[in-house]
């Protein structure tokens, strides 16, 4: 199989057409609110989620076309989530992607609605996608809406924030980081393989590889905060430990998280072996998560 970057622009590239194809055009009125959700949507995020949608319905065997109302669905709700997290209220970001936070260029007002906007598209865009033999739309729309619930992403960060300035135990870091970020991983995973028809057994192994890929990936972006710059990550290094976040890195040790992202890893790839597909795309980006830089 060839090189993984090639690969990833390829996907990229679908996805972002689709995205500008879905989204509402600039101009339309009121422009500011589109301007503003298309700002953060179209920022240079690293695409991981709907990649992996895409990448799954392929590993099933699907066309990823298919998987792309689903692809970009995953990407607007994290987009939001974003948004909303960078707000002075939460964690009072100033740069995301590389850019001002949304609520800097466009003012706290207008940021808590774009981000509110861009969930409400997320459900639209989902609305395009094909049902399968063993999956009706309305199984698409539960699967997203529970990921991003507030006994998941939401319930997520509101674990996340009121952990802040104290020291909490492994199993309640875990319980974070599995609800305001593996949830929606897992789901952005599980939504590319119902797309292209997965069976129960095919779901439930990809599953188990979302939830270890999706926790691992927030305990490297709490170690990224510590060993990354600014300019690299396109956000602000170092906050977490300014807001006093309770992190892998401040649980464990910078050298204890990285281990605990190297087994999370492992136990991703193990549920591949599993997998009665072509699990070799997911393998590979699986792998680029543990290494990434950014
Ligand atoms: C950042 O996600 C938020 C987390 C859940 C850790 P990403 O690192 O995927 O951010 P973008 O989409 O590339 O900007
Ligand atoms: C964000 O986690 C998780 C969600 C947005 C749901 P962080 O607060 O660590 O993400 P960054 O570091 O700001 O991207
Ligand atoms: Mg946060
Ligand atoms: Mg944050
Ligand atoms: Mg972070």
């Amino acid at each position: 199989m060839s090189d993984l970057k090639p690969y990833l622009k390829e996907l990229v590239s679908d996805i972002d057409a689709r995205l500008d194809v879905f989204l509402p055009a600039e101009g339309t009125a009121p422009e500011t609110i589109h301007k503003a959700m298309r700002y953060s949507i179209f920022a240079g995020g690293k695409r991981l989620r709907p990649v992996l949608t895409l990448a799954a319905a392929e590993a099933i065997g699907a066309n990823r076309e298919v998987a792309l109302p689903c692809a970009c669905a995953v990407e607007a709700m994290h987009t939001y989530s974003l948004i909303h997290d960078d707000l002075p209220a939460m964690d009072d970001d100033d740069l995301r992607r590389g850019r001002p936070t949304n609520h800097k260029v466009f003012g706290d007002a207008i940021a808590i609605l774009a981000g509110d906007a861009l969930l409400n598209e997320s459900f639209l865009m989902l609305s395009h996608v094909e049902a399968t033999s063993r999956y009706t739309g309305i199984d698409f729309i539960k699967e997203l809406a529970t990921a991003g619930n507030s006994i998941h992403l939401i319930g997520g960060q509101v674990m996340d924030i009121e952990a802040e300035g104290k020291t909490i135990s492994r199993e309640a870091l875990a319980r974070i980081h599995d609800t305001k970020t593996a949830a929606l991983l897992t789901s952005s995973i599980r939504l590319g393989a119902m797309a292209a028809d997965a069976s129960p057994i095919q779901l439930s192994c990809l599953s188990r590889f979302g939830r270890a890929t999706g926790h691992a990936f927030q305990v490297i972006d709490d170690i990224l905060d510590v060993t990354a710059d600014t300019e690299t990550l396109g956000k602000t290094a170092g906050k977490d430990l300014v807001a006093e976040k309770s992190t892998y890195p401040s649980l464990l040790g910078l050298d204890g998280a990285k281990k605990e992202a190297q087994r999370l890893t492992q136990e991703a790839l193990q549920a591949l072996d599993e997998l009665d597909g072509d699990a070799t795309r997911l393998r590979q980006i699986a792998d680029y998560l543990l290494k990434r830089e950014y």
